[in-house]
């Protein structure tokens, strides 16, 4: 049943008027059990939800709302390797890039030993790469979740990378960014990852063509030996002259691919090992996913959260705050995995919502955030739910810095909430202001990887109640199509039909 039908919803919508009073300092004063009744362990991750504007009562409505529009069942649907992405026509099982081999009977039997067999010749291959002291530099061109999870985890993972390699990502079509990087390079020490899901997207293969041109010009021959191709299109990669290629599968979503052969410059930097270590971290998480009672589900209990704070609090945004500086490309990895998973307007058949999906997402490392944006977090007309992640243990030994580190994100965490009393003057901190804190032992390969699988399957949980496709992004076709056209108009100047401000930037650039 679509969520705004259910009995819970209506429940949700008379708790919501009632909650509008609700403040977590006094939550907190009448309830000595709140925040060990909102807070969590899963696997690698703990999270500490009670800073939130919830309270027992809602989570039961919310848990309710699970229940009747079929969560439990959409969730199993995932883990079969039913066709949920409906529009598509596709099974969605990223999950199964982390299942460990032989683990599954039926008819996921021989897809999983393929994955097997594909991630045991790409570790091979990244193990070579690592003992081939000549490559010095590695350069992923690739967009979207073909660029965005593998920079953010080899960033992450920077403690655990080998010494004598550098990592390079290039996205962008604009030039600037390709023709820096090239700058610094040698053709006999360079290898080029070509990653792209469907090896047409415009940015890569304009890339890619650059890459293999001035790799020619500077007299570079073996091409098999200095470009590879991660790619579910590997006919593509040949018609371009690459045959050293890594597949996947179209079941795998772009954003949701650093499982895959993109993840192999995860593998080059980390080793075999490590990247073993980082889809058995997702594992046990995808584990607990399936397994723990909703109510004890963490990336349930947080989708839920979602749900709550977007649909009846009205909170149409949500900053991260990794308090870590190698997480900082995480905001953006979260961005497309939320915004391009959730950002629909329509249900999974085509009619339009009455009610708001995907929250806007954005964020910057602690402590940075806090002496730029925070301002507007603690004393902005909107609120603003910020999500604190945390982690215990340093890699350095630089005295004083972490505890400083930790005590910030904490004390941010306590102000928002708290505030500060100065009537009707500028020192004036409402409070009240929600956050979660998740917090992690330790950034190894594995942490990260339940970190991210948590992100993924709380995105899949409020997805499945709102009822809509959270693995096709339609959105992003219109643009790629009339950026081909402007192009062509860009180049032969014709500007006939256009409207007068785009034929008027139009003539601008070509002046
Ligand atoms: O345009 C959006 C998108 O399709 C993303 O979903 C994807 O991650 C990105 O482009 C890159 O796609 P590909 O890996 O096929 O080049």
């Amino acid at each position: 049943m679509r969520c705004d039908h259910t009995p819970a919803w209506q429940a949700l919508q008379t708790h919501a008027a009632r909650f509008k009073d609700f403040d977590l300092r006094p939550a907190f004063a009448a309830d000595a059990g709140r925040a060990a009744g909102l807070s969590q362990s899963a696997p690698h991750v703990f999270a500490d939800l009670s800073k939130n504007h919830t309270d027992p009562a809602t989570e039961a409505l919310l848990l309710a709302l699970a229940g009747q529009t079929g969560l439990a069942a959409h969730r199993d649907a995932m883990f079969r390797g039913e066709p949920i992405n409906n529009t598509e026509g596709r099974a969605v099982m990223h999950w199964l890039l982390r299942q460990p081999p032989n683990s599954l009977p039926g008819a996921l039997a021989e897809p999983l030993a393929q994955v097997h067999a594909t991630l045991d010749a790409m570790l091979a291959y990244a193990e070579q790469v690592r003992l081939d002291e000549a490559i010095t530099d590695v350069v992923n061109i690739g967009i979207g979740g073909s660029d965005l999870g593998p920079q953010m985890a080899v960033l992450a993972l920077q403690d655990c990378v080998l010494p004598g390699k550098r990592f390079h990502f290039v996205s962008n079509v604009d030039g600037h960014e390709l023709a820096a990087v090239l700058k610094g390079l040698k053709t006999q020490s360079t290898l080029f990852l070509i990653a792209s899901k469907t090896f047409t997207t415009i940015e890569t293969m304009t890339n890619a063509r650059s890459a293999l041109a001035w790799f020619q010009a500077q007299g570079g021959t073996e091409v098999a030996r200095h470009f590879a191709a991660l790619t579910t299109n590997v006919q593509a990669a040949a018609a371009m002259g690459i045959t050293t290629t890594f597949g996947f599968w179209d079941w795998v979503g772009g954003r949701y691919s650093m499982w895959s052969a993109i993840g192999l410059p995860i593998a080059i930097a980390i080793g075999a090992q490590g990247f073993r270590d980082l889809l058995a971290g997702a594992h046990v998480m995808d584990r607990h996913f399936q397994t723990a009672a909703l109510s004890d589900n963490l990336p349930v209990r947080l989708g839920l959260l979602d749900v709550w704070y977007r649909n009846f609090l009205g909170y149409t945004s949500r900053s991260i705050a990794p308090y870590h500086s190698a997480l900082r490309r995480l905001p953006a990895y979260l961005q497309q995995l939320e915004m391009e998973s959730n950002g629909k307007r329509v249900d999974r058949n085509g009619q339009a919502l009455p009610y708001g999906t995907s929250p806007v997402l954005w964020g910057e490392p602690g402590t940075n955030g806090q002496h730029a944006y925070f301002q507007m977090l603690h004393q902005g007309t909107d609120v603003v739910p910020l999500e604190f992640i945390a982690v215990k243990k340093p890699t350095h030994c630089l005295k004083d810095h972490h505890e400083l580190l930790l005590a910030n994100a904490i004390a941010q965490a306590q102000a928002l909430m708290l505030g500060q009393v100065d009537e009707g003057g500028h020192q004036h901190f409402t409070g009240n202001r929600p956050s979660t804190f998740l917090l992690l032992d330790e950034l190894t390969p594995a942490s990260l990887g339940a970190l991210i699988a948590l992100q993924e399957h709380r995105v899949f949980v409020s997805g499945a109640i709102w009822g809509i496709n959270s693995f096709d992004q339609w959105g992003v076709e219109l643009g790629k199509l009339l950026a081909r056209d402007i192009h062509a108009r860009i180049v032969s100047g014709d500007v006939a039909g256009l409207d007068g401000s785009t034929a008027g930037l139009l003539a601008r650039v070509r002046d």
